[in-house]
């Protein structure tokens, strides 16, 4: 076995989606723009934003492996659940296109917003240009509950349906991103043997942070290389589940499973006053990495964990010489669904 691949990870079933490995880039502008404050930190980007299907972004390195399941149980149809702007939602709808399967989005409301562009633009708009079938369901309504529903309704009527989970966070979508730890590794070396000190990431349904976390200590390397922002559930929260998704990740490769608190690094600290709700420092974040590396961050994930990496290396929490590599998650289309939080002068038509 190398030391940079994943052990028994080929022995699950993955549906081709990447165009291969996806660039790691220095941000040589955002580092200018920062100046002295940066302290002699070298900052990097992983760009999980630069993927050709449907718009790309880190759900596709999950659904790989969850339509390798779906693909290997001869599913002809994917229902998946989501929030209205789900990014997962839109990538899923992508991929079924992809692989010429039907595709059902069953989509909640979990943020209070009922205004035209969040009902209709960003994810809502690809979705519906992706040919996926649309439920929309009411605030607080269970999701899965009528997904699981919708699923036995179609099997009735003979049709063979694969139910993704919210956010493609099983242990089987993880998988996704422990191969993602074994890329990042193998990108390092490529770049003249880079270490990287931390890698930094937002935290929705905790999926990514945990295949990065359980691959990286498949390669023998401290699962508390990855830093997360959580962006969905309170920090504790989101850490127990991230603790709880990674055991599985490792046990579903045949490792040793055994994790401590200080293996699972989650920050709750940017997630303001919930989820989809835009902080100050998300839209500096957007507007600062935008403006110095031409990057587009999305409000809900990304743009929260960039305001703390940015609120992290102002504070010095990172040693001169410390490479630290953020991982732009992909999730765009969203700015269209918050335009009035970038535009707030702009009167509602
Ligand atoms: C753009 C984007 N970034 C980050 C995340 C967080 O990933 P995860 O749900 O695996 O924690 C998501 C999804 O929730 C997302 O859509």
């Amino acid at each position: 076995m190398s030391s940079r691949s994943i052990p028994n990870i080929d022995r699950f079933p993955r549906l081709s989606l990447l165009d291969g490995p996806t660039p790691i880039q220095r941000m040589a502008g955002l580092e200018a723009h920062l100046g002295a404050s940066l302290r002699g930190v070298r900052l990097f980007v992983k760009r999980d934003d630069h993927m050709s299907l449907g718009g790309g972004g880190n759900k596709l390195r999950k659904l790989e492996y969850l339509f390798g399941e779906a693909a290997s149980e001869k599913a002809d149809t994917v229902i998946t659940v989501g929030g209205l702007q789900s990014n997962h939602a839109r990538l899923t709808a992508a991929a079924a296109a992809r692989a010429g399967m039907a595709c059902e989005l069953v989509l909640g409301r979990p943020v209070p917003r009922d205004d035209v562009d969040y009902e209709r633009n960003g994810n809502m708009l690809l979705n519906d240009i992706l040919g996926a079938t649309l439920h929309t369901l009411p605030a607080g309504a269970d999701t899965m509950a009528v997904a699981q529903a919708r699923a036995t309704e179609l099997r009735a009527k003979g049709r063979r349906v694969y139910v993704a989970p919210l956010g493609g966070s099983t242990a089987v979508g993880a998988l996704g991103y422990a191969r993602c730890a074994a890329e990042i590794v193998q990108q390092a070396e490529a770049l003249g043997g880079l270490d990287f000190t931390k890698v930094v990431l937002a935290n929705g349904s905790s999926g990514t942070h945990a295949g990065l976390a359980a691959g990286f200590r498949a390669l023998g390397r401290p699962a508390s290389t990855v830093r997360s922002f959580s962006t969905l559930l309170a920090g504790e929260d989101a850490r127990g589940k991230t603790r709880e998704l990674t055991a599985a990740t490792l046990a579903l490769l045949g490792l040793d499973a055994t994790l401590s608190d200080a293996d699972i690094e989650v920050d709750g600290t940017h997630r303001g006053p919930g989820y989809g709700i835009p902080t100050d420092a998300m839209i500096d974040a957007v507007k600062t990495l935008a403006r110095t590396e031409g990057l587009l961050l999305d409000p809900v994930y990304s743009g929260k964990a960039f305001g703390g990496l940015l609120a992290d290396v102002k504070a010095g929490r990172y040693a001169a010489g410390a490479n630290v590599l953020f991982v732009m998650t992909g999730g765009a289309p969203g700015l269209y669904a918050y335009r009035r939080v970038f535009n707030p002068a702009e009167e509602e038509e």
